[in-house]
């Protein structure tokens, strides 16, 4: 393969400790979601604006090595005086530009409470289109639904041979793919039960990983946690939470992947933290893989609440973001303390 080691590397880089990755690939109707919720119209170009703001913090390039785009993001440009396109503008700060490549979940025909993610047609001309504009990883989120009877061995098995085949593409064309297969939290089931679906998931994805021929060492896997339903009585607590997921992913994921970078799900902002970092203060010395974040509402609820979409409130929203890709960026190195969470650092 002509990538191989432009692709470890790639990959290596969006791991580095101490740092994460953000997700800012909200597709138009989920970003529309969040402008409302501060009552804010959703347009190109207030979307762009959005963007920029998260993206022009300062030394955010100390706790994030990678941010992930939106096809109409990825084609936008800083507003600034200066128009720089933000492909160009997070590389020269050293943040690896990374693109959303599939289209959506959809119902999947024949289960009408799970989904299929689509987006394979065609996705050879895109991959290769976003390489030559400067992306060099991609993203692709599979959902996996948990319920009375579901999931499906249809609903994991053909999830997971779309991530192969996505992943198998985005190698051929020098992207590093993240492989996203998310147990949704939403329902009443306990967190054995998320294990459990976790585990079967993880261990169909790999089988079709390998079996589609994809090299280990040039993907980051992002997983969902351990954790209780969102409806669930009995919620796990944060030490059980690090100790059911990472033997979770001991069980299944070869040591040949890099890193694992979560999800975070629907999670508060501090548990999402709280989580990673008990993982890796608890068991970090003894992974084959570092654990890290790529987070999106995790990372930038606060910003979202503090911006409003005011020009005044722009330098207040990026040290709340600021704050948060610190605080996570401690947590990747088992170094966070929930006590951080009062004070401005
Ligand atoms: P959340 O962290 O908000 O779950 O988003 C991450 C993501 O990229 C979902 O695909």
């Amino acid at each position: 393969m002509s990538y191989t080691e432009e692709l470890q590397a790639t990959a290596k880089a969006m791991v580095e400790k101490g740092k994460g990755i953000l997700a800012a690939d909200e597709s138009n109707p989920t970003c529309t979601k969040r402008l409302d919720s501060i009552g804010v119209e959703s347009n190109a170009g207030k979307r762009n604006e959005y963007r920029d703001m998260l993206f022009s913090s300062n030394d955010l390039e100390k706790y994030i090595s990678g941010v992930i785009l939106f096809d109409e993001t990825f084609r936008q440009s800083t507003t600034c005086n200066e128009k720089i396109p933000f492909t160009n503008y997070l590389k020269n700060k050293g943040i690896i530009p990374g693109i959303k490549v599939d289209t959506g979940a959809k119902v999947l025909a024949g289960f009408e409470n799970e989904k299929i993610t689509e987006g394979l047609d065609g996705l050879r001309g895109r991959l290769q289109e976003y390489y030559k504009l400067g992306a060099r990883f991609a993203k692709w989120r599979a959902v996996i639904t948990i319920g009375s009877n579901i999931p499906s061995d249809a609903c994991i098995y053909a999830n997971a041979h779309a991530l192969a085949r996505y992943a198998a593409l985005c190698q051929e064309s020098g992207l590093v793919p993240i492989v996203e297969p998310e147990v949704l939290m939403e329902g009443k089931h306990t967190v054995e039960i998320c294990y459990e679906v976790s585990q079967r998931t993880l261990n169909v994805v790999f089988e079709q990983l390998c079996l589609n021929h994809v090299m280990l060492e040039g993907i980051v896997l992002k997983p969902n946690m351990i954790i209780s339903g969102n409806k669930c009585s009995v919620q796990a607590g944060i030490e059980e939470v690090a100790s059911r997921t990472v033997e979770c992913l001991k069980f299944t994921v070869p040591s040949l992947v890099p890193g694992i970078a979560f999800l975070s799900g629907g999670q508060s902002n501090e548990n999402a933290t709280a989580h990673l970092n008990m993982m890796n203060a608890k068991y970090g010395d003894d992974l084959p893989w570092n654990l890290t974040y790529s987070y999106g509402r995790a990372l930038q609820q606060s910003a979202l609440n503090t911006w409003l979409g005011k020009a005044e409130n722009l330098s207040a929203a990026q040290e709340a973001f600021f704050q948060r890709a610190k605080l996570n960026g401690l947590a990747s190195r088992g170094e966070y303390s929930e006590s951080m969470e009062e004070v401005s650092i």
